[in-house]
């Protein structure tokens, strides 16, 4: 265990810099943008769906892209964790194929898929097979810096295929946004940052309540919904532990009624609920009721609010204090937050037998 409150101690753990690639995402963000605003896209005809394809931290960006043009694009975003494509996929149907290394399994399948179907595709990664693959079949790639974990380059995953959709006219207004965006995550580096100590520091505030507990992480359909998935997964690959999420209205009609028994798990349970401006009014009751019934019956209950006016500065706020917390819970756990040696080890297994 390392204290929380001795930055060089925390920094000596992280032999893959996460912490310098946290305080990098604001500039990440913005210069993923301008990487994004100079890409080369595909021509097409008529769009009619986007399809993300990828896997772990080279998905949550085509999350991130589903939720924002949920209310905004007039087409369906969909984002495929598979080797396979949907049906629905064809010559209208626009592909981000989004691997930070280039050399995930699934989406090279899914890679070649989508151009036996005749989608129009484009690779967003680092380099690896799919850009190589790419560039041979004169398929436009999004090259992005490599050297990062992939979970690390977040920005890098997704506002590419934001500028590129308002390149395409399938969205509008995005600059405001991000430049809002960058802002808001600037300030948040100044209070997350490992030097802030833990009495003032609301990253390390929320490590230290997940220490020895499980989080369980709830947003809100559409929106927030992101958000927990991504904490989920961040306390999973930076702290190596355990960490639910669940969105609203849907887990007042199952997950809710599992806090009966047995009480000493549930004692070891963290709840968050993540709270947004734009949260349904009926959803922001559902929470205070939701609250209420669990209050006393788990650890504890932490309310976290995003901050910022647009949509993309709300999202990404409440994603860069899990990124930071989840940080400092590996530290709290004496674990380096940077390698993911399960994920290594299962991707090396299944390079040795094709099926
Ligand atoms: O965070 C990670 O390392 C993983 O979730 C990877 O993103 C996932 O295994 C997919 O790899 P890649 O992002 O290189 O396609």
């Amino acid at each position: 265990m390392v204290d929380i409150n001795d930055a060089a101690a925390i920094k000596n753990l992280d032999t893959m810099s996460m912490h310098a690639a946290l305080e990098g995402l604001p500039a990440q963000c913005a210069n993923a943008y301008d990487i994004g605003q100079k890409a080369p896209l595909p021509r097409i005809e008529e769009t009619r769906a986007v399809l993300v394809t990828g896997l772990g931290g080279s998905a949550i960006g085509g999350d991130l892209l589903r939720v924002y043009c949920q209310e905004r694009a007039g087409i369906p975003v969909v984002v495929n964790r598979d080797y396979n494509l949907p049906a629905f996929a064809d010559e209208n149907t626009l592909v981000f194929a989004v691997s930070y290394s280039g050399n995930t399994e699934e989406t090279l399948h899914a890679y070649r898929l989508a151009r036996v179907k005749g989608c129009r595709v484009v690779a967003l990664s680092s380099g690896g097979k799919l850009a190589a693959w790419a560039s041979e079949e004169g398929v436009p790639v999004i090259p992005i810096p490599s050297g990062l974990a992939p979970r690390a380059a977040t920005g890098y995953l997704f506002l590419p295929m934001l500028a590129a959709l308002e390149r395409l006219r399938l969205l509008d207004g995005i600059d405001g946004a991000v430049s809002e965006m960058v802002a808001v995550l600037r300030a948040q580096t100044d209070s997350y940052r490992p030097e802030v100590p833990s009495d003032i520091n609301p990253a390390k505030q929320l490590a230290l309540e997940f220490r020895d507990r499980i989080p369980v992480i709830w947003g809100a359909s559409g929106t927030t919904e992101v958000v927990a998935l991504r904490w989920k997964g961040q306390v999973n690959e930076n702290a190596k532990a355990p960490a639910y999420c669940n969105s609203f209205p849907e887990l007042n009609h199952n997950e809710i009624v599992g806090f009966e028994q047995p009480g000493e798990l549930l004692n070891r349970l963290w709840i968050v609920l993540l709270k947004d401006k734009g949260d349904d009014p009926r959803v922001a009751y559902r929470m205070q009721v939701t609250n209420k019934i669990i209050t006393g019956k788990v650890a504890g209950v932490t309310e976290v609010a995003s901050a910022g006016e647009s949509i993309l500065a709300r999202l990404y706020s409440l994603i860069y204090l899990g990124d930071w917390a989840s940080f400092y819970l590996a530290a709290l756990y004496g674990i380096d937050p940077g390698p993911v040696r399960v994920i290594d080890y299962l991707k090396g297994e299944l390079a040795k037998k094709q099926i």
